[in-house]
């Protein structure tokens, strides 16, 4: 499994960063980069104003890493699962839920660190949320039906795309969601090759040929992103979002 770098320290902070971080704090020195800060929120409520669901729903987070997309969730549907193959990641997001903050370093320059205090707003209901650490590939059994699934920038990052995909319409519940993104950055290291979603066709058609028949693709859209690196460098992504339905 190539998910180490998600166990590293390094890792941790700059998703605790990325997630729970202010535009200040992730580009200091990028105004023009902070309209992608907040990319965690973001691709919950830009898809969210998009549906229509049923009350008190429920939903699931697939590689949900640090957890600020899966608060999100809880906003608005009743129950929340959310999984990710980090463990660090997990034990992270869980100790968000329990204390709402968390105080972490991140590389300003060099060997220098700034160090910041994250917090979780206070008025997101966080105890709908379920963490646990698993594989997105291999989903345990008896997860139940979902009204809504998130797949936020996984799906270019696990070993074996298409058997994650293929769990997919046994999660969603008729008439519910799935929502990906992703910037369709496929390497070696996360996946071999062949298992590649895009083999020159495109990902958007290769993940219509996978969701077919149970799934219709309603509505794809931009959705930029940014993560710092250090003080001075950032890096600025545009994920493309679609919204599937089940049939
Ligand atoms: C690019 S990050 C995106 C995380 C988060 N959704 C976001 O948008 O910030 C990819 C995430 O997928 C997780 N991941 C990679 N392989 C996985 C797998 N097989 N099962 C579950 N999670 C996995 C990583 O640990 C990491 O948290």
């Amino acid at each position: 499994m190539s998910t180490s770098f998600y166990e590293t320290d390094a890792a941790l902070a700059q998703y605790l960063l990325f997630h729970y971080g202010t535009p200040e704090q992730i580009c200091p020195l990028l105004p023009e980069a902070r309209g992608a800060c907040g990319f965690p929120v973001r691709c919950v409520t830009e898809p969210l104003a998009r549906l229509t669901l049923p009350p008190a729903a429920r939903a699931l987070d697939l590689g949900c890493a640090v957890g600020r997309s899966s608060f999100e969730l809880a906003r608005t549907f009743g129950e929340v699962m959310a999984l990710d193959f980090s463990a660090r990641f997990i034990t992270a997001a869980q100790t968000m839920q329990r204390e709402g903050a968390m105080t972490i370093r991140a590389p300003r320059e060099g060997i220098a660190l700034d160090e910041f205090r994250l917090t979780l707003p206070g008025d997101v209901p966080r105890e709908r949320v379920q963490f646990r650490q698993g594989d997105a590939c291999a989903l345990p059994p008896n997860l139940g039906l979902f009204d809504l699934v998130l797949l936020a920038n996984l799906i270019d990052r696990v070993p074996d795309p298409a058997r994650c995909l293929a769990q997919l319409p046994a999660l969603v519940a008729p008439g519910g969601w799935l929502v990906i993104t992703s910037p369709y950055t496929w390497l070696e290291e996360y996946t071999p090759r062949g298992k590649w979603l895009d083999q020159g066709q495109g990902t958007l058609t290769s993940l219509r040929a996978h969701l077919a028949p149970g799934f219709r693709l309603a509505e794809t859209f931009d959705l930029p992103m940014v993560i710092r690196d250090h003080h001075r460098k950032a890096q600025w992504t545009v994920t493309e979002a679609s919204l599937w339905r089940r049939g």
